[in-house]
């Protein structure tokens, strides 16, 4: 690595890089409406070409040098991940750099056979976070508008919960008026199931889902819908900065978490930095545009010349987009002009 000067930066806010999300393809075998609506992401949509993508081994040669700037945790995202042709082979190489301690997964299961489940074990996946919407499967064609049947997922589900992971969590988007009513029911399939359900706001990311405020279904709103039926209490967080508040059963059923980002956004400790397919730093969810690290690579620039990218890049960083929104501050990325990332592009 570089010299001690340029280790561990903190960005403009004091916030530090802890936490790298690599998004390893913009492919997906789902159309959720809230991030890959047909209309847009349908036939004739252009996705990145094989050569276009970072290889395994610029992925692993970026994340080295992330973790010399205290980067501890990778998270796979795409698009769907288990789209990537020998995905494991990246997971083995990405848990033999030093200073990564936490490999997740986030993804919608349905190609989570058990035998591919068992080798992102192997390969050193230490969790997986799926993303499941509605048990009745009206209401899941409805929002993730694919053919997969549901009880692919379900099963992708099972043989997650069969492994040895460290933790399997479901991650539920909340839109008022389309599955709301699937709050309870998933509460009941997942309790005591050792899964830990979370509750995510739906959110205004990328430019085509129609957001609106009025869809939200605010996380006040769904604490106290389960706790009507279940009581809950709060739970401290596993560490700073969890992106998730965690709630308990009082019976002993487990845990559920909500991801606030819309009515109580957590950008004060926002230590995450995303890394899209084709080697894109974006500082933020909502930013509009990344900084190119694959001409760097592909260029022959040195570790040194990478690491002071990377290093002033976060020094400069002030992205705070979810407090701005909720303070009205909309910066002109939201005013039109100017388009935010999709979510399938760098991952959620
Ligand atoms: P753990 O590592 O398991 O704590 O996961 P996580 O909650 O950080 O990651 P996950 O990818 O499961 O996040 C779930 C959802 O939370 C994402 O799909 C987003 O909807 C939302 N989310 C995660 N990180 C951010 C963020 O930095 N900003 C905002 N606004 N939303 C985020
Ligand atoms: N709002 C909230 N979460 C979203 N995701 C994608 N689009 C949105 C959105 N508009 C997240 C979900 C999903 C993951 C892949 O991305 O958590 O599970
Ligand atoms: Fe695919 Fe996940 Fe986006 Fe749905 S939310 S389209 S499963 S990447
Ligand atoms: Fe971090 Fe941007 Fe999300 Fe705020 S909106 S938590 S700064 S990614």
């Amino acid at each position: 690595m570089t010299g001690s000067t340029i280790q561990n930066p903190t960005d403009t806010l004091d916030r530090p890089l802890r936490d790298l999300r690599i998004s390893v393809t913009d492919r997906c075998n789902f159309r959720c409406g809230y991030c890959m609506p047909r209309e847009i992401f349908g036939k004739g949509y252009q996705f990145l070409r094989q050569d276009q993508l970072l290889s395994f081994e610029e992925i692993t040669r970026l994340v080295r040098l992330f973790a010399g700037f205290g980067v501890r945790k990778l998270r796979l995202t795409g698009g769907e991940p288990l789209l990537r042709r020998e995905i494991t082979s990246l997971i083995e190489m990405l848990a033999g750099v030093d200073g990564i301690d936490d490999i997740a997964m986030t993804t919608n299961a349905s190609l989570l056979t058990r035998e591919r489940t068992q080798a992102l074990l192997d390969a050193g996946l230490g969790r997986l976070n799926i993303s499941l919407d509605a048990l009745d499967p009206a209401v899941h064609a409805r929002i993730n508008e694919v053919d997969t049947p549901l009880d692919a997922v379900l099963d992708g589900i099972d043989n997650a919960l069969g492994e040895g992971f460290s933790s399997v969590k479901i991650n539920m988007v909340v839109q008022k008026g389309i599955n709301e009513g699937e709050i309870i029911p998933m509460v009941e399939r997942f309790r005591h199931s050792g899964a830990i359900l979370r509750f995510i706001e739906f959110m205004d990311v990328g430019n085509h889902n129609q957001w609106s405020l009025d869809q939200v279904f605010t996380a006040n709103e769904i604490i106290r819908l389960i706790d009507a039926r279940y009581p809950v209490e709060p739970v401290e967080a596993n560490y700073h900065g969890e992106v998730a508040r965690r709630w308990r059963f009082r019976d002993g059923g487990g845990e559920v978490g909500v991801i606030s980002s819309i009515s109580q956004p957590f950008c004060r400790d926002c230590s995450r930095a995303r890394l899209s397919a084709i080697g894109e730093l974006y500082t933020c969810l909502f930013a509009t545009a990344g900084h190119d690290f694959r001409d760097l690579l592909r260029s022959g620039a040195s570790d040194a010349q990478i690491a002071q990218r990377i290093d002033s890049l976060w020094r400069a960083r002030d992205d705070r987009y979810s407090e701005e929104r909720l303070q009205g501050l909309g910066r002109p990325r939201q005013k039109g002009g100017s388009v935010k990332v999709e979510m399938s592009y760098i991952g959620g």
